[in-house]
C-alpha cells in the first residue's frame, strides 16, 4: 500500500471537491487515488478526470476492497450509510476522513469506538474549520486566557434553500429516517449550518480538539418546506461554566445573511461577518486594538485531509476526532428527541415554485440574534413556546 493511498467514496455532491483537490490540485504520485466508490460514479461532475486518470471505479466498498487497499478512505456519502462505511473501511485496514456529521445518533458512536479499539485505526471528521489555522489562533488564544473568560457567543445565518437542495442526492435532505429505517436526521442544525454552530462549540472546548457540552437548552424549531425535520432553528443552550450560547439559522427566507458570529469575553470579542470586510475572523479587544486574523475558510479540503494525513503519519495532533464532535451531535439529538417541529403559518409561507420562504424571517431572526433573544420573547406572530430541555444524560457519550 502507497503511504498515502486514498479511496474517495461519494463523489457526486460534496465528494467531488476531494476529487478536484487530488486530481487537480495535489501531487497525483505523492496523494495516490487508489479508488472511487459510488453507485452513480458517472453523475459526478469530474467523472471526465476521474476516467482521464484511470481511476478504478467500484459500485460498493466491498468490491473496492477485494481487489486493493488503501490508507485512508475519505466518506462523502449520505449521512445514515457512514457509520457502516467507517466500520468497514476500517476493518478492511484504512483509517477514515468522514464528512459531518459524523453519524445521526450519539448511539451509533459505541460501533465506531469499538471497531476504532480492535483495529486501532484513526478517524477524523471533516468540520474544516478545526483544521483552519485562524480558527486554531482563535482556540490557543481562548485556552491561554488572553480574550478572558467567555461571556456570551452567538450565531446566526440564512440561507435560502430550494426544492432543488431538498430533492438531491435521493431525497435524503431533511428526512427523519432513511427508506430502510434508519436515521438521518438531516436538518439545518445537523447538517446546513452546522459548522456554525460547531465552532462555538469547539471553541469552549477545554483542550485543543475537544468541544463544550451544553448542559441545557431552550429550543424552537420550525419549517417552511415539506420535510421531516426543520429548517428554522432558534435556540440558547448553557454550557457546564455556564457560558450562553445562541443558535439561529434559516433556510426558509428569501434573503441571504451569511454566518455571522459574535463570541464575546471579558477582554475581546471574536466577529465574523458582522462588519466588512466579508470572510474574515476579527478581534476587537477592550483595550482598543483591533485584530483581523484572516479567513477561517484557508483550507478547506485540503486542510483537513493534509491534517488527517498529517495524524495518521503522526506529524500533528488529531483535530476533529469523536471527542470534538458529540457535544454537536448531542445539540442535534436532543432537538430532535424533545422539540417539536412546528409549521410555520400558511399566510406567512410563499411558495415560488423554486422554493419556499416566510415573509421577513431572516429580519426577524436577526433581530433575535442582535438582542440575544428566542422568537417567542420576541413576540413574533409565528413564534412558539420554546421547550427547555436537560442535555446532561447527554454528556455521558461524551469522550
Ligand atoms: N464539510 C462541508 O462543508 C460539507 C458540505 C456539503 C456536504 N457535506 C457532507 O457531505 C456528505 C454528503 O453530502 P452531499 O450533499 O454531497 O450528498 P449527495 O447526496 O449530494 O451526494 C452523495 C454521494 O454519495 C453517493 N452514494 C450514495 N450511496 C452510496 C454508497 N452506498 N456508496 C458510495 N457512494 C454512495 C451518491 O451517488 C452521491 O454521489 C454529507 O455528510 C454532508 O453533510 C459537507
Amino acid at each position: 500500500m502507497s503511504k498515502k493511498s486514498i479511496l474517495l467514496v461519494g463523489v457526486g455532491g460534496y465528494g467531488r471537491t476531494y476529487v478536484d483537490l487530488l486530481l487537480n490540485h495535489l501531487d497525483r504520485e505523492e496523494y495516490p487515488v487508489a479508488g472511487v466508490v459510488d453507485p452513480f460514479v458517472e453523475k459526478c461532475p469530474l467523472y471526465d478526470r476521474i476516467q482521464e486518470e484511470q481511476i478504478p471505479c467500484y459500485d460498493t466498498m466491498e468490491a473496492f476492497y477485494e481487489e486493493h487497499e488503501a490508507l485512508l478512505a475519505v466518506l462523502a456519502t449520505p449521512i445514515n450509510l457512514h457509520a457502516g462505511q467507517v466500520i468497514e473501511a476500517m476493518e478492511h485496514g484504512s483509517h477514515v476522513l468522514c464528512e459531518k456529521p459524523l453519524v445521526p445518533r450519539l448511539q451509533d458512536l459505541d460501533a465506531i469506538r469499538q471497531t476504532m479499539a480492535r483495529t486501532g485505526k484513526q478517524l477524523s471528521v471533516g468540520f474544516q474549520w478545526c483544521f483552519s489555522d485562524v480558527i486554531l489562533k482563535v482556540k490557543r488564544a481562548i485556552l491561554a486566557g488572553e480574550y478572558g473568560r467567555a461571556l456570551r457567543l452567538r450565531s446566526y445565518t440564512a440561507w435560502p434553500r430550494d426544492f432543488v437542495y431538498y430533492g438531491r442526492g435521493g431525497g435524503w435532505a431533511g428526512k427523519y429516517r432513511a427508506r430502510d429505517g434508519s436515521y438521518v436526521l438531516d436538518s439545518i442544525a445537523s447538517n446546513g449550518i452546522a459548522h456554525y454552530l460547531h465552532n462555538m462549540l469547539f471553541l469552549l472546548g477545554d483542550r485543543v480538539n475537544t468541544s463544550a457540552p451544553l448542559v441545557s437548552m431552550k429550543a424552537g424549531t420550525y419549517r417552511a418546506n415539506a420535510i421531516d425535520t426543520y429548517d428554522t432553528v432558534a435556540f440558547s443552550g448553557k454550557t457546564e461554566e455556564g457560558v450562553p450560547v445562541y443558535f439561529y439559522g434559516t433556510h426558509a427566507c428569501n434573503f441571504s445573511i451569511d454566518p455571522t458570529l459574535v463570541y464575546e469575553f471579558e477582554k475581546a470579542t471574536v466577529t465574523y461577518n458582522l462588519f466588512p470586510p466579508k470572510d474574515q475572523i476579527v478581534v476587537h479587544y477592550r483595550d482598543g486594538r483591533v485584530e483581523p486574523l484572516g479567513s477561517p475558510n484557508d483550507s478547506k479540503e485540503s486542510g483537513k485531509l493534509l491534517g488527517t494525513l498529517g495524524q495518521i503519519l503522526g506529524k500533528n495532533p488529531a483535530y476533529c476526532g469523536l471527542d470534538t464532535i458529540v457535544p454537536h451531535l448531542a445539540c442535534f439529538d436532543a432537538l430532535s428527541d424533545f422539540v417539536p417541529v412546528w409549521n410555520f403559518p400558511q399566510e406567512l409561507v410563499v411558495d415560488t415554485g423554486e422554493q419556499r420562504y416566510v415573509k421577513g424571517l431572516h429580519w426577524d431572526l436577526w433581530r433575535c440574534f442582535e438582542e440575544g433573544k428566542l422568537p417567542s420573547q420576541m413576540g413574533f406572530v409565528w413564534a412558539q413556546p420554546e421547550v427547555a430541555v436537560d442535555l446532561t444524560s447527554y454528556t455521558a457519550f461524551q469522550g
